[in-house]
């Protein structure tokens, strides 16, 4: 059978290493596939040295591999969301089929994507576009498809992860970690996507869509980055047993979906606690399945490929299958999604850790304890340090049960409005995931 022609329109990091492991790969990859798969075009804009593309036609133009009529399939891989969804619904026009790693585009123009692509009967697959080479939207979306999901909650940056492991192992800075984060190529190219939530609120979208069948609704997740994480609630949570990492959050309730990123306290004991530096994790909870957890390598030159290439091998499997016989793209029956509600923030529930400088004075607990108490909150445990020797205020650790995140904002706001507590009382949200 001849070979199918793949356009790859990106030659930077994950675009050479799609390109290399194709090369290396052949052999093996055709025989899954039962074709070969070959690059019959590469669309840069700069030549890249670190790839021997060969007689491979090269063009500087991305629309000219989506009008190819010899391409079968386009790879898009030159991230951002215009000219990204340009060429990606031009190759849909044209019923090519497609696969992307672009998160971005997938958590934002995803639903406008799938409903073109289903008019002209063609595949568009993005598997990397989530936790890089960890095939987890392929085991969400088949391997688990006899559940009702419950929730998942997952380390899907490893920009983020890296930054907060460093701190953690080494005591290094924020600054000095991201720039070698930057260095290594994990970084996203506007690194206040990384981190400030906004690449993992892409990959928790698109993860939630295909575990509750819901439109994919970026807007409406919550994001709040790791900016403002201090060395110090990093040690207290340490010494609580727990360790901070930033968690996207997907949860199915009777009232709505939670859709959250946010940094997360998670007891120490569970493996994904223990999931440092780049590396990625996601924890599915299915009804009969219980919990799972999908390990692995998040970013990087091949592990990306990996995701991409495998996509390439399902298209070529796919491609002459009858369109309604697909795997959905969003793996419910597209006339089959929910309009189940993304919930508020303030509608959202978790435990919570509180920091508290209060003056060292009698009494002050138990004012706190009766701001909470009147707000239903229920103390877990109280940690209470000596006093500061630099401004004579001792801080107050608090661990609290679940409770709504409308409650904990009011319970703060009096907190705060005591006079016996000094500045802004730092929260982070706590989930045990078990
Ligand atoms: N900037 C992303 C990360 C790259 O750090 O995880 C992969 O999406």
């Amino acid at each position: 059978m001849k070979p199918v022609k793949v356009g790859i329109c990106g030659l930077g990091t994950v675009g050479s290493g799609t390109f290399n492991v194709l090369k290396r790969n052949a052999e093996e990859i055709a025989r899954r596939a039962g074709r070969g798969i070959e690059v019959a075009q590469i669309a840069q804009r700069r030549p890249n040295p670190q790839c021997d593309t060969g007689s491979t036609p090269i063009t500087a133009d991305v629309l000219a591999v989506a009008d190819n009529p010899e391409i079968d399939v386009v790879v898009e891989l030159i991230g951002g969301y215009t000219l990204a969804r340009e060429l990606v619904l031009r190759a849909i026009a044209n019923g090519k089929h497609v696969v992307t790693a672009n998160k971005a585009l997938i958590a934002v123009h995803g639903n406008e994507i799938f409903a073109k692509a289903r008019e002209q009967g063609v595949i568009v697959a993005f598997e990397a576009s989530v936790a890089g080479g960890i095939p987890v939207i392929k085991a969400l979306r088949e391997g688990l498809a006899a559940n009702r999901i419950n929730w998942v909650a997952g380390i899907i940056n490893g920009t983020g992860n890296f930054i907060l492991s460093e701190m953690r192992e080494k005591g290094r800075t924020f600054p000095d970690v991201l720039a070698e984060a930057q260095a290594l190529g994990y970084a996203e190219a506007d690194p206040t996507f990384d981190v400030e939530g906004i690449d993992a609120a892409h990959k928790l979208t698109i993860l939630a869509s295909i575990a509750f069948g819901i439109p994919l609704q970026f807007d409406k997740a919550y994001t709040e980055g790791i900016t403002r994480l201090t060395t110090a609630d990093v040690g207290y949570a340490e010494a609580l047993g727990y360790r901070i990492k930033h968690l996207g959050v997907a949860r199915s309730t009777d009232q709505g979906i939670e859709l959250r990123v946010h940094p997360t306290l998670i007891p120490a004991d569970r493996l994904i606690a223990n999931v440092n530096g780049v590396m990625n994790a996601v924890m599915v909870n299915g009804d009969a399945v219980g919990s799972t957890l999908f390990y692995g390598a998040g970013a990087g030159q091949e592990p990306t490929a990996s995701a991409v290439v495998a996509d390439l091998v399902d298209v070529v499997r796919a491609m002459t299958s009858d369109p309604e016989n697909r795997v959905p793209h969003l793996a419910f029956q597209p006339d089959a999604l929910s309009d189940h509600p993304v919930l508020s923030i303030e509608a959202c529930e978790s435990a919570y850790y509180l920091r508290i400088q209060a003056k060292d004075h009698p009494g002050v607990l138990a004012q706190v304890a009766s701001i909470l108490s009147a707000r239903g909150i229920n103390i877990e445990s109280i940690m209470q340090k000596e006093a500061e020797e630099h401004d004579g205020l001792v801080p107050m650790i608090l661990l609290t049960h679940r409770v709504t995140e409308r409650h904990m904002v009011e319970a703060i706001t009096a907190l705060e409005a005591l006079d016996d507590v000094v500045g802004d009382v730092v929260r982070i949200r706590v989930e045990h995931l078990n």
